[in-house]
């Protein structure tokens, strides 16, 4: 029997004061899979990443994440699949300037569920702020570094719970193209070499392509996205 796939969305429907914004998102994503969704300003990525990643239960439609039913689990399950299952990674890097990025790495886990000891927390931090080449600067405040190393360690923060699935929203879209290019990366590598399941909302789409498959959010529904080769 095939695995169950990490991410299955069937006629995902969304609105906000009656306009559609998701008119019946289907979507299956295989473990280990990157694939990534473009699409105009306003077309409706984020609020579909906030679907996938439990943040807004309030759509129509039937949504699984790694094997758990957002539409009708509990909010403690929810709760569960975000903090431990799913890392997300946004434009805006959210690291807190008066600590080093070893403890921004590791405060949220300070708090939670009391299963690691700061200690333990740290040192996991070190191992992640590693993994994505920006070991070295661990104890420095994020204000000494650049916007690609703040978003390696946003990244680090991600993986600090070794998550199956990461959800990203345009995590390259404040940085130039080489910058970029390098955030993409070290996506395709965590993705190649660790196994992790990407769903990436991107304006960039050379770099998703290198990456795996790309689809585009129009007019409410997921569609196979033009052929890079395809003239403006
Ligand atoms: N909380 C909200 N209340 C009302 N309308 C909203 C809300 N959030 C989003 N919208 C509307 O839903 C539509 C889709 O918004 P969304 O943020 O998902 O777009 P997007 O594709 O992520 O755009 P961008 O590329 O600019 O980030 C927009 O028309 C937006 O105005
Ligand atoms: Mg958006």
């Amino acid at each position: 029997m095939s695995s169950a796939p990490a991410i299955r969305l069937v006629g995902v429907e969304k609105s906000y004061d009656g306009v559609a914004v998701l008119r019946g998102v289907d979507l299956e994503i295989e473990p280990g899979a990157f694939l990534s969704v473009t699409g105009p300003s306003g077309c409706g990525k984020t609020t579909l990443l906030n679907i996938v990643g439990g943040l807004d239960r309030r759509f129509g439609g039937r949504v699984e994440v790694c094997g758990c039913d957002l539409g009708h689990e509990s909010d403690a399950s929810v709760a569960h699949l975000r903090r431990r299952r799913i890392g997300f990674v946004f434009q805006a890097f959210h690291l807190l300037d008066h600590l080093t990025c070893r403890e921004n790495v590791a405060l949220p886990w300070f708090f939670a569920d009391g299963d690691l000891h700061r200690g333990a927390a740290l040192r996991r931090a070190d191992e992640v702020l590693e993994r994505v080449g920006i070991g070295a600067r661990a104890g420095d405040p994020p204000t000494r570094l650049s916007g690609g190393q703040k978003q390696r360690v946003a990244i680090a923060r991600a993986l600090f719970h070794r998550p199956e699935v990461i959800l990203s929203d345009e995590a390259t879209g404040s940085l130039d193209a080489a910058t970029a290019q390098q955030i993409n990366d070290v996506f395709v590598s965590l993705n190649r070499d660790d196994g992790i399941t990407f769903l990436v909302v991107t304006h960039r789409e050379r770099a998703a392509r290198q990456a795996g498959r790309v689809l585009r959010l129009e007019e409410g529904r997921l569609i196979e996205a033009e052929s890079p080769e395809a003239p403006q």
